[in-house]
């Protein structure tokens, strides 16, 4: 769906990204991580012509993005960032509405997609009509990715969309992401340094140093098999556990015909939920049910040791 070909951007004699080539395909999402500086909001911003690249090539939709008229490039995207950059005189609903006007969307559609979007992002109706200042900071977040959402975008790129928030926040704006991702199946391509919250988001994941592409592959791919010293210790030896348990689901680990007491864990949480819970609890097996409460098994203190496809 993206492509860079031998793409280059030049700030002052220096390279801010060289020679890139990835491919970010239709339906994935995608994260970029590295340190500051690495170039990530610059790839970002060269896709929908924030910043212009000065040698190589970028297509969209098989297309080169040089071909397409800007407008029309950036109403296929939409674009959110850490800063969010609501309009401070406009209310909520005149903010996400905000493409779908200048697209002269008839009056009603308008209001039944803000309708749409402020459930979709968990916001109350009453928000509507509030003034970006009346808002929390991570309401004002789920307005900006509103939004970017409102025109039903092809791709939806986001700079750090929530690093400005707690982390209580933050794990609940990143559960709606991937909840919105599974949804609507839309094209993503997030930037963050958090790793893990690349971890937790990305399909595909692809790690930045200077201008370069590391290494990029599936987040497990990374962890197991890292290609080298940087990346080893980018993602970090000390936390290197943890974050491969955050990588496995409960669900693939669950004994379903095994039964426990107590409070049980979620089947759609991560071992690393799991983990927190043995220690916490000061036990070796847990229940596990759905949602609704429906038991559907135990977990074992050993089972977390089980790699991927071992009985
Ligand atoms: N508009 C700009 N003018 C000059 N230098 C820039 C500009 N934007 C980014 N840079 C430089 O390019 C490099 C990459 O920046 P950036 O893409 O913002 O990194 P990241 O998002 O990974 O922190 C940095 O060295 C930064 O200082
Ligand atoms: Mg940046």
């Amino acid at each position: 769906m993206i492509e860079f070909q031998q793409v280059s951007k030049i700030f002052g004699g220096q390279a801010a990204v060289k020679d890139l080539n990835l491919t970010l395909r239709e339906g994935a999402f995608s994260v970029l991580i590295g340190t500051s500086g690495s170039g990530k909001s610059t790839t970002l911003k060269m896709i929908n012509r924030l910043e212009t690249h000065d040698s190589g090539t970028i297509r969209f939709a098989g297309e080169d993005i040089r071909q397409q008229p800007i407008l029309s490039l950036r109403r296929r995207m939409g674009y959110a960032i850490q800063s969010i950059g609501l309009f401070p005189h406009w209310t909520v609903a005149q903010n996400i509405a905000t493409v779908p006007q200048l697209q002269k969307w008839p009056r009603q559609k308008i209001n039944d997609r803000i309708d749409e979007l402020l459930a979709l992002l968990g916001l109350a109706p009453a928000m509507r009509d509030r003034y970006p200042h009346q808002l929390s900071g991570g309401q004002q977040q789920r307005v900006g990715v509103a939004r970017a959402l409102a025109a039903n975008p092809e791709v939806l790129l986001m700079d750090e969309p929530f690093g400005a928030l707690d982390p209580v926040t933050r794990a609940a704006l990143q559960e709606e992401m991937r909840r919105i991702h599974r949804l609507l199946g839309r094209t993503i391509v997030l930037v963050t340094h958090d790793i893990d919250e690349a971890l937790s988001l990305a399909d595909h994941l692809v790690l930045m140093d200077k201008g370069e592409v590391v290494q990029q592959g599936a987040p497990l791919a990374m962890l197991t098999a890292p290609e080298n010293d940087f990346v080893r210790a980018f993602f970090g030896r000390s936390e290197l556990g943890v974050r491969l348990l955050s990588l496995r689901s409960i669900a693939d680990y669950v004994r379903p015909d095994d039964r426990a007491d107590g409070e049980p864990l979620l089947i759609t949480q991560t071992l690393r939920d799991a983990l927190s819970q043995f220690v916490a609890r000061r036990c070796d097996v847990l229940a596990v049910a759905d949602a609704d409460g429906t038991p559907r098994g135990a977990l074992h203190f050993t089972d977390l040791l089980r790699r991927e496809g071992d009985e």
